[in-house]
């Protein structure tokens, strides 16, 4: 039923999540203001050296959208195309930030439509959030930053844990 609006609309929203950050939850809740209901997919990004393991990056996913009914987390090693495909998705949903995420996201987009007919719909971060990624995130609490207020409260706790 893919791209048929009349019905349930449900979407898949991949990514690394390594760790997931604020400007990730704002695109959940975003997704879920729009849709029927989202699945977030932890997923490997083999482009890409991260810290967690996938069933952390799931748990804490899982922990910091708690409070969205209608969002399921999962952790998948494998395709996007085929997550979505497995899960009856009828779009992909991806987050942009800046100009500088565009060219990558438009080729991954185009590559996954044309392996399977799926459409990627990208939502834009709030500039609030636009300045967020991961790999920062990361490198701030490796070496003793504050980045409570940048992520779920869960992943700071992870984070200390992981950094000291
Ligand atoms: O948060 P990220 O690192 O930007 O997410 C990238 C991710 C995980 C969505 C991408 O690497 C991906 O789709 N990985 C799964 C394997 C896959 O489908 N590769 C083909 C992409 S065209």
């Amino acid at each position: 039923m893919s791209g048929d609006l009349s019905t349930v609309t449900r979407v898949l929203y991949p990514g690394s999540f390594d760790p997931v950050h604020n400007g990730h939850i704002e695109i959940i809740e975003t997704a879920a203001s729009l849709f029927d209901e989202v699945i977030v997919a932890a997923m490997v990004n083999t482009t890409k050296d991260g810290v967690f393991q996938l069933d952390d990056r799931e748990e804490m996913l899982t922990v910091s959208v708690a409070h969205l009914s209608n969002v399921r987390v999962k952790m998948f090693s494998g395709l996007v195309v085929d997550l979505a495909q497995e899960e009856d998705a009828d779009f992909i949903v991806k987050g942009l930030r800046a100009v500088s995420d565009f060219e990558n996201e438009l080729q991954m987009a185009q590559m996954n439509n044309a392996a399977s007919g799926i459409h990627t719909l990208f939502i834009p971060s709030a500039s609030r959030s636009s300045f967020l990624a991961s790999k920062f995130i990361r490198d701030f609490a490796r070496w003793g930053g504050d980045i409570s207020a940048m992520v779920p409260e869960p992943v700071a706790i992870k984070l200390k844990e992981q950094f000291g």
